[in-house]
């Protein structure tokens, strides 16, 4: 297979971006099944993919640190292109413009669009409320230092952090699909112009500048 970049396209990713984001979203995915194991006995069957109850309980915080901490890495990379822009309010009060795939109607977009911004966001505030409360209700190491009443909080709060992170990422894979081109671009790292140009014009115009030097 040649490794060399076709000429229309642009570098999206780099791989150690790519290796860190499916760090976070395997681990997540990890987190979501030995998490629901653990959240309702309907669901204790989950647990058989982590060599039992005892093991999922153990494993499930371990796992739930690699995903803060690979998240930081990936956070600190594309903060700076989640940051909320003129551009991107203008984007979000023609939200109809969007659904309805009349994209050349919409202001042109950067690296990433409003509703990623948002979802990047969503994501952040989820994972500190997931690492704070998970830290309380660490049975093993951190929950003897707090009350019962401080511990249910973390729980109900650890469970609708989970929750909204779920949904959040319901809707960042269903839109990743819904973007033809997407996947290819968390997988091989690189879009074509055209998908560029239809979906971040100004990106594809900063990107191919770039490439030109
Ligand atoms: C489990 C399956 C997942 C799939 C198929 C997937 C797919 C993708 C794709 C295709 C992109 C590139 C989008 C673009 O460049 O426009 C992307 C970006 C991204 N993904 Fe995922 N992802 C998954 C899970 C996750 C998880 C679990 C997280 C975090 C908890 C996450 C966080 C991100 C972030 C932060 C970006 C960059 C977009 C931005 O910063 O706004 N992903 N993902």
């Amino acid at each position: 297979m040649s490794t060399e970049r076709k000429r229309d396209e642009i570098v999206r990713y780099e791989p150690a971006t790519r290796i860190n984001h499916w760090i976070v979203a395997i681990s997540f995915v990890l987190l979501a099944l030995s998490g629901l194991a653990l959240f309702h006995p309907a669901l204790f069957w989950l647990t058989n993919l982590f060599g039992g109850g005892p093991w999922t309980r153990i494993l499930h915080p371990f796992i739930g640190l690699v995903m803060v901490i690979a998240f930081v890495f990936l956070g600190a990379k594309l903060w700076h292109e989640n940051v909320m822009q003129p551009r991107d309010w203008q984007w979000l009060r023609q939200i109809k413009d969007v659904v309805n795939n009349r994209e050349d109607a919409l202001p042109e977009v950067g690296k990433y669009n409003a509703g990623q911004k948002l979802l990047f966001y969503a994501i952040v505030l989820c994972l500190i409320g997931l690492l704070l409360s998970g830290i309380v209700i660490w049975r093993a190491y951190f929950a003897v230092y707090f009350s019962v009443e401080v511990i249910r909080f973390a729980s109900l709060l650890h469970a609708f952090c989970a929750f909204v992170l779920i949904c959040a990422i319901i809707v960042h894979i269903y839109a990743a699909i819904w973007v033809k081109g997407s996947v290819k671009a968390m997988t091989r790292g690189t879009v074509s112009y055209g998908w560029a140009w239809k979906h971040h014009r100004l990106w594809f115009r900063e990107a191919t500048r770039a490439q030109r030097k």
